[in-house]
């Protein structure tokens, strides 16, 4: 059985999730790793827990003289797993980072929303050109297979329609204030704390996650070329208590809902008044997508939309998914 060398790009809560993950299976061996500062590399594998160690008592993982772009560029490995927090604006510096290894013949995996959001289509087609693997599972709803279940699972079914909760921080603080009457910002402090929110949770609460999510979705699975600017967006910070609490006198849910119809052109992340029987009233952290399809009517996915092993789940998919099409 080969055993695949791993670059690590990023040791945040998704890296370090990828690394417990990747410890202990034999398919795969963590040769490189690499911090916003500084990286470390070993051809015979690294201890991951000793360079955690490491970085927290240092603040940095490794060599200063080593970092990521360097790694990406200059070591030997086979794949390179990306997983920087995302930059929406210029993908920077994950983006330089992916090309140079893509270019290089490496395969890439990543979680990072901003360079898929922003150059799908042009990595896509560098991937092709090199013949290599180039996957992004865990960019949309963490661990649930929603960009497989729509390319594989539903292949050649007509996407209609699509609606999702594609955010778990404004889920989770909806469900706080419906539940537990917390305002809005007692539940956003608390989804901080938990870890969900974006390094600047603006991003969460005003739709930009989600919409970018909703880019992700209809560049890469439903043949379109939008952008970012293109998704009207509403986020969740004007609502109250109270109207969460008369939603629910009625029988409904408020819950952030991206939206998209590829025929009316409509992509728009808003928050709606949904039926408590719905499936997309999902809480806490859960996210949910509804895809609207030709010959399958309805199909909802659900589960667990971030998180340091719930987005590790969706990467270790994609990585088996590489070492299965280009076992060589
Ligand atoms: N901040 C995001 C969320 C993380 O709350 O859903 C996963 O993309």
């Amino acid at each position: 059985m080969k055993t695949w060398n791993v670059a690590l790009i990023g040791l945040g809560s998704v890296g370090r999730g990828v690394a417990e993950v990747l410890a202990g299976d034999e398919r795969f061996r963590i040769v490189a790793a690499a911090d916003s500062k500084s990286g470390v590399i070993d051809p015979a594998g690294l201890n991951i827990e000793e360079i955690l160690a490491k970085k927290k008592k240092t603040g940095r993982c490794g060599d200063p003289a080593w970092p990521a772009a360097r790694i990406s560029a200059e070591a030997e490995y086979d794949i390179l797993v990306e997983v920087t927090p995302t930059n929406a604006e210029t993908g920077e510096p994950a983006l330089s980072i992916i090309k140079t290894a893509i270019m290089r013949g490496k395969h890439v995996v990543t979680s990072n929303k901003g360079p898929v959001s922003l150059a799908s289509a042009e990595l896509l087609r560098l991937a092709e050109e090199n013949n290599v693997g180039f996957l992004f599972e865990g960019t949309v709803a963490g661990a649930v297979p929603i960009l497989r279940g729509i390319k594989y699972g539903l292949a050649g079914n007509k996407i209609k329609a699509l609606y999702g909760v594609l955010n778990g921080t404004c889920n989770y603080i909806l469900t706080r204030m419906e539940e537990e009457g917390l305002t809005y910002v007692q539940a956003l402090a608390e989804a901080r704390d938990l870890g969900y929110a974006e390094a600047d949770p603006t991003y969460d609460i005003n739709g930009t996650d989600a919409a970018i999510k909703l880019v992700i979705l209809a560049n890469t699975m439903l043949g379109m070329d939008v952008k970012l600017d293109d998704v009207q967006r509403t986020g969740i910070s004007d609502l109250t208590v109270d109207a969460l609490l008369m939603a629910e006198e009625t029988g409904h849910s408020i819950r952030l809902i991206a939206t998209l119809h590829p025929e009316k052109n409509l992509l728009e992340v808003s928050p709606r008044l949904i039926s408590k029987t719905n499936p997309l009233v999902v809480t806490g952290t859960l996210n949910a997508v509804t895809v609207e399809t030709e010959y399958a009517g309805a199909i909802t996915f659900i589960g667990r939309g971030a998180g340091s092993v719930e987005t590790a789940s969706a990467i270790l998919a994609d990585l088996l998914f590489i070492t299965d099409k280009y076992d060589r």
